[in-house]
């Protein structure tokens, strides 16, 4: 299976800058071929970069879009006006979920529509620091897993990524205390058994699952070595041009 490195730009980077940035990594990177290098910029910066980039070495993530392909939805992006522009979404990030209210019930119509318009959707989904306390993170993975795939038809389940990130390791949280290997083990073995009892043994090995919070040139080597883990959901460090190219090196290194 193939490593991820995804780097999710949040809300930072002008156009102008995201290109900048674009053009030094397309510059300091071979083509990899078993690491598929991904970037998620702004939704307005993505056309420009679609026609900058070269696809043989890095791949463009949606950070979000909408579930319905077109109508009366002020301020909305459709996954169909991302088609030929982005390869990849993430769906269900904890932030859209925590500050901009959105459910199992938007997300999984969100995940149907990327896969509908064939772009492939990462999809997210991490415990609180309370519900790890209070003992719920099995039931909170296996709700946002299970009712975040629930409009996808059995044969497209295949189709999906899975990141792991817990809400609690994410940088920007209050607390964001680093995960442990182990810790990141036990969930993502949960992960798998959860889709094993639903879809059976081979979609369960298939999918590539993730893992991001608080991911850097530190740690990325670690987390790539937890058993089921294909990759890693980066935040803050992909900022940082020289970081996010360590830990793409690190990917490598983990891989060879
Ligand atoms: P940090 O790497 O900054 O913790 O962000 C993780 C994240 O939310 C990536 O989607």
């Amino acid at each position: 299976m193939k490593t991820y490195i995804v780097g999710n730009w949040k809300l930072n980077f002008t156009v102008g800058e995201a290109s900048i940035y674009l053009h030094k990594l397309l510059k300091a990177l071979p083509n990899y071929r078993d690491i598929d290098v991904v970037v998620a910029p702004s939704t307005i910066a993505l056309q420009p970069l679609s026609l900058q980039v070269d696809r043989h070495k890095i791949k463009l993530a949606a950070q979000n879009a909408f579930y319905r392909d077109y109508g009366a939805f002020t301020g909305e992006t459709a996954f169909s006006q991302l088609r030929g522009v982005a390869d990849y979404s993430i769906i269900g990030h904890s932030e859209r979920r925590y500050i901009f209210g959105e459910d199992d019930k938007m997300i999984a119509k969100k995940v149907a529509a990327a896969i509908r318009n064939r772009i492939t959707p990462i999809l997210c989904i991490g415990e609180t620091e309370s519900e790890r306390a209070f003992g719920e993170t099995a039931d909170v993975i296996r709700d946002q897993l299970i009712g975040g795939l629930s409009e996808v038809a059995d044969d497209n389940v295949d189709k999906v990524i899975v990141a792991y990130e817990p809400v609690w390791a994410i940088s920007s949280s209050k607390v964001a205390k680093m995960a442990t290997p182990d810790e990141i083990a036990e969930v993502v073995k949960l992960i798998r058994a959860n889709l094993k009892e639903v879809y059976g043994e081979k979609t369960a090995k298939e999918i590539p699952v993730l893992f991001g919070g608080s991911v850097s040139p530190a740690n990325a080597g670690a987390y790539l070595m937890v058993p089921g883990v294909n990759g890693l959901l980066i935040g803050g460090s992909s900022l940082i041009l020289s970081e996010f190219v360590d830990i793409i090196e690190t990917a490598k290194r983990t891989r060879s």
